[in-house]
């Protein structure tokens, strides 16, 4: 049974159309990708499965119908959203911005081990957590950000565009992590402009345009495709 199905995915901004018909599964621990273009309605996806935004067609979590749901409540359910742009809150610590990610948690044992976790996945988190939010670089605020996420302890984890925006070496730290957060059981989606990053990471990959899914497959079957190859990885 799959974790998150969704059939026939509908977003509407006003009159214009966001998705139109969007299916897409993701199995327990799997590591799913999600490409396309800039407005292909990526973010619209992860908002709408996080109930930000108002979608219509089918979306269940662990069998359970998504669609009545409040935003609120989809945390827990074990659902963290990684927004894109980060949203930290750049006058708090680092600490302080990742124990908002548990804010609904009462269990200290738990929330103390999530901690360690974060900190061993990002272990400048460590060094820097009495420090203000912002005055970490990009890619360390973006492991806040991923790290503020594990906190809330996701079966699922929503990513958005974590490398954007990030120099080169602390993106393969990004993306080590995020290969080792599906390692221990986490499923992931994940959404991302840089396909090379993102088809060497995923179990599976959807391609996403102007709102409704093109293509699907294993990142070795979709490199074998002429267009996406031309498209998205640039050869
Ligand atoms: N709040 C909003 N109000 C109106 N239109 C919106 C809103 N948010 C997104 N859109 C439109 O919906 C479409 C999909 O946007 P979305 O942000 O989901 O795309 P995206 O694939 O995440 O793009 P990017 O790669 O630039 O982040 C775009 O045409 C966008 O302009
Ligand atoms: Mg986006």
């Amino acid at each position: 049974m799959p974790l998150l199905e969704i059939e026939g995915l509908v977003v509407h901004y006003g009159k214009a159309i966001a998705l139109e018909g969007v299916t897409l599964t993701v199995e327990p621990g799997e590591l799913v990708g999600v490409l396309g273009p800039n407005g292909a309605g990526k973010t619209t996806l992860l908002k709408a499965v996080s109930r930000v935004v108002p979608a219509s067609g089918r979306l269940s979590f662990k069998n359970r119908d998504l669609g009545p749901m409040p935003a609120h409540k989809v945390v827990g359910e074990g659902i963290c959203h990684c927004p894109e742009g980060r949203r930290l809150f750049p006058e708090l610590t680092v600490l302080k911005n990742l124990m908002l990610g548990a804010y609904l948690r009462d269990d200290k044992d738990g929330i103390a081990a999530d901690l360690e976790r974060v900190y061993g996945l990002f272990p400048v988190l460590r060094e820097r957590r009495t420090q203000q939010a912002s005055t970490l670089s990009g890619g360390e605020q973006q492991m806040v950000a991923i790290g503020r996420a594990l906190m809330g302890r996701p079966s699922l984890l929503l990513l958005d565009e974590p490398s954007v925006g990030i120099a080169h070496r602390l993106k393969n730290e990004i993306f080590r992590a995020i290969r080792d957060i599906r390692d221990s059981g986490t499923a992931i989606l994940l959404v991302e402009q840089d396909a090379r990053s993102a088809m060497a990471v995923a179990d599976r990959i959807y391609v996403l345009e102007h709102g409704r899914v093109t293509h699907e497959g294993t990142p070795a079957s979709l490199a074998d495709d002429d267009s996406i190859r031309q498209a998205y990885l640039g050869v």
